[in-house]
């Protein structure tokens, strides 16, 4: 019997990935179904949660999931478009996004935490990636930094809930200038030779996901953080089996308790204070007025 309206307005907009379907410190108060935008319908209704013991209900979540609620949509098909869209529509004021990735780098071990500062892109230009596109107005936002280091570090300080005395339970949170998350257009994996191509082009790990969610957050001018979860070391440790989707799903599922206990500490404390970036919009407020190229004609 749960609402399929929402009148209040949304402070964060979460974009579950694969394995990510529920977080424990939500309770839902709504269940838009899924939205029809102008650049089409969402992957998947949109879930309006509550944080639990916050009585006063002043921070709402929109939770939206990536690959839709059967896992029906290939990273090459995922409306990403009107994903954002419904995000910013419902007034989020910062994207907080999650996804399986493979470790390029020895140090970064399956089921260890990653905050990406930089994207390399290797998709092969089928995604529809901007707003910008035959609407007869050109726009070119920055993407030099294609993250939100606040948010980056406002997550990096919650790494210690991914400690645990147990070593088989406990994983590290990596956050740096230059790592850097190589986005593939899959739906293969890659071969061991891309692999190691990906490392000597500075990849330290890599998705399917990550484009053009990242740029169309910015064109709608949200801070827009991914926290990646690695499962495997993709192809190039030649010693090792190349990734499988076995591997994959078994390592996500064994690392869901720490996701959520991340993804729950973060969301707990924005709620008890917003932190300071999302009040002020991470000087991305008004920036696609200076974006666009095209005259008044
Ligand atoms: N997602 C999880 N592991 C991956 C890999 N090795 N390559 C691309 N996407 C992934």
């Amino acid at each position: 019997n749960i609402p399929t309206t929402f009148e209040g307005t949304v402070d964060l907009g979460i974009i579950g990935g694969t394995g990510l379907y529920q977080l424990e410190c939500l309770e839902a108060i709504a269940v838009l179904p899924a939205m029809v935008t102008p650049w089409g319908t969402t992957s998947s209704p949109i879930t309006i949660s509550k944080v639990v013991g916050d009585s006063q209900e002043h921070f709402h979540v929109a939770f939206v999931s990536r690959h839709g609620l059967h896992h029906q949509y290939s990273p090459s098909t995922v409306p990403f478009r009107a994903n954002m869209a419904a995000l910013k529509h419902l007034k989020c004021k910062a994207v907080l996004s999650f996804s399986a990735v493979g470790s390029l780098q020895q140090h970064i071990k399956p089921r260890d935490f990653v905050l990406p500062q930089q994207i390399i892109d290797r998709t092969k230009g089928i995604r529809e990636s901007s707003y910008f596109n035959d609407i007869g107005l050109v726009g070119h936002v920055g993407f030099g930094e294609p993250f939100s280091k606040s948010f980056a570090e406002y997550i990096n300080q919650f790494g210690s809930v991914l400690k645990h005395s147990d070593p088989e339970e406990s994983c590290s949170l990596h956050l740096g200038e230059d790592v850097t998350v190589v986005c593939m257009e899959g739906p293969q994996f890659s071969t061991r030779a891309e692999s190691k191509m990906y490392r000597m082009l500075g990849g330290d790990v890599i998705n399917m996901s990550v484009l053009p969610e990242a740029k169309l957050a910015r064109e709608c001018e949200l801070p827009y953080q991914i926290v990646c979860m690695s499962t495997d070391y993709d192809a190039w440790r030649d010693e090792a089996e190349p990734v499988t989707v076995e591997t994959v799903l078994a390592n996500l599922h064994n690392n869901g308790s720490n996701a959520n206990a991340l993804a729950s500490t973060i969301i707990t404390n924005m709620a008890n204070k917003l932190p300071e970036f999302m009040v002020t919009g991470d000087n991305l407020r008004g920036s696609i007025k200076m974006s666009v190229a095209t005259k008044p004609h």
